[in-house]
């Protein structure tokens, strides 16, 4: 099993010589301003939960947005602050955006051109002119960003996410010794869906300037190739899964990424977990015998609004859990200035409310959403209370949720009920599998489950366990900084 001490011996004896930079537009500490103090909270998200142990591991450069509204008021003159806070391990460097770029760059190509492309989510991309002009400025700014960091040593930058398609080839014009590499933290599209993107050569041109680029799934990296082969006079090695563009090769390699396994399960035994488990059936309020929970980003990929319909059915069709069970969704609001995630909220809430109103008999009703957000401890806290944990999204790259789960499941009480869209889905085998737009089938997997004896469930997340620990985040890092040295 990979540890944090692995990692860290990795880097050291493979890229000692190096810098090591990461780059995101989200970043893992944000300030915010809470009445007369500065607080420091830890951002949601796969993407800074995955990367912040290794960047504890690696003590490196976060280059990332500052988001928060205190986050000037506390970086020094290069617009560095160290963190964790409590615990200090590594320099996070923030770069800044105005209103108009955050909602070009952000809002605009990343979140309405690039997720609905990939996610395949049946949701016509936006393509604005202004978005895409942005979206190259901003790269260029955390290309700068990086560049800044250049001292004595060679650069060895670890891209993160769709954000940042064009960064690479900015950085090797300015650096051409600097290793460059990408992880592409959601799903990659077939060439059919891709092939829309008014912008796609010039996307692919960024991206095939990475040393390596890493997807979660070979499916993914086989859709890349695919996509490459169909756009670019480029020459596409299936077998080697390399790509050679313009006398440059990529690597394009599969990386299921994961969780900090052993960590989660130790925090989530902590004597503050239990306390606040003993405060959650008052803080959900209708009585229950049956916890069904979720967590997610309020996002249209997460199918929350399939789930509160399978939730109906079941109901409907197995009335004895009428007054027994609840469904709670703690869904995490992101990205509110685009007008399909506030119309989701709506919808879900109305939706909730409809199904309540069927059902409510006393104090009992159903549906529970909590949109507030919650601190890690309290999460934890859920994770462990529940009988059911429920992922149902329509399409994601991995689902980290299901792994934390799994982890904080440390009771072996509750059981994962897991979309088969998900990359989870190819490791955690041992979950009840289900296709989420099929209702009918969610209902009856919630009713597998209830009816699940304890000792298969036990069975079932022992492996699961197993599975994630043997896999875990140290491992994934260790894995792509390996391949890395190999070139
Ligand atoms: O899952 C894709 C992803 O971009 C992750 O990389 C990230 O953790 C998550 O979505 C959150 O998104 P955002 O940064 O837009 O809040």
């Amino acid at each position: 099993m990979w540890t944090k001490k692995d990692l860290e011996e990795t880097i050291k004896n493979k890229f000692g010589a190096y810098d090591f930079i990461v780059v995101s537009n989200r970043e893992p500490y944000v300030h915010e301003h809470s009445g007369k103090k500065v607080r420091c909270v830890k951002s949601i998200g796969g993407l800074t939960a995955a990367m912040d142990p290794i960047m504890q591991a690696s003590k490196g450069v976060w280059v990332a947005y500052g988001s928060g509204d205190a986050d000037k008021d506390v970086v020094d003159k290069d617009n560095k602050i160290k963190v964790p806070p409590e615990d200090p391990k590594y320099s996070l460097k923030r770069i800044w955006m105005t209103k108009e770029e955050e909602n070009g760059f952000y809002y605009g190509y990343a979140n309405q051109v690039l997720w609905p492309l990939s996610h395949i989510a049946y949701r016509q991309p936006v393509f604005d002119a202004s978005h895409w002009e942005y979206y190259q400025e901003v790269n260029q700014r955390f290309a700068e960003a990086v560049l800044e960091e250049k001292r004595d040593n060679k650069l060895f930058v670890w891209l993160q996410d769709y954000h940042l398609s064009l960064c690479a080839k900015i950085i090797k014009e300015k650096s051409p010794d600097a290793i460059v590499s990408l992880f592409w933290h959601i799903p990659w599209p077939n060439p059919e869906v891709f092939r829309i993107c008014p912008q796609k050569k010039k996307l692919l041109e960024g991206l095939l300037a990475n040393d390596l680029l890493g997807f979660h799934l070979r499916y993914h990296c086989l859709n890349f190739l695919d996509t490459v082969r169909q756009e670019m006079e480029a020459k596409v090695n299936r077998e080697e899964s390399s790509v050679t563009y313009r006398n440059h090769k990529t690597l394009v390699r599969p990386f299921p990424i994961s969780v900090d396994a052993e960590g989660i399960s130790q925090m989530a035994n902590n004597k503050e977990v239990k306390k606040r488990m003993k405060i959650i059936p008052e803080e959900i309020g209708p009585p229950y015998e049956i916890l069904c929970l979720s967590i997610d980003r309020v996002d249209y990929t997460k199918g929350i609004l399939e789930k509160i319909r399978a939730v109906d059915r079941f109901l409907e069709k197995y009335p004895e859990y009428q007054g027994r069970f609840v469904f709670l969704e703690l869904g995490a609001l992101s990205r509110l200035h685009i007008k399909t995630y506030k119309q989701l909220i709506d919808d879900i809430e109305s939706l909730a409310e409809e199904v309540n109103w069927k059902y409510r008999s006393g104090y009992w009703y159903p549906i529970v959403i909590i949109n507030r957000r919650l601190d890690y401890t309290t999460h934890l806290a859920y994770y462990r209370t529940c009988d059911l944990f429920l992922v149902g999204s329509l399409h994601d790259g991995m689902n980290l949720v299901a792994k934390e789960y799994n982890m904080a499941n440390v009771d072996l009480k509750g059981m994962l009920v897991l979309s088969q869209f998900t990359g989870a889905a190819r490791e955690l085998k041992d979950a009840i599998l289900i296709n989420p737009f099929d209702i009918e089938g969610v209902a009856d997997a919630i009713f597998s489950v209830c009816k699940m004896s304890e000792k298969e469930r036990k069975r079932r997340a022992r492996k699961m366990q197993k599975v994630i620990l043997e896999n875990n985040i140290y491992k994934w890092a260790g894995k792509f900084i390996l391949q890395l040295s190999e070139l």
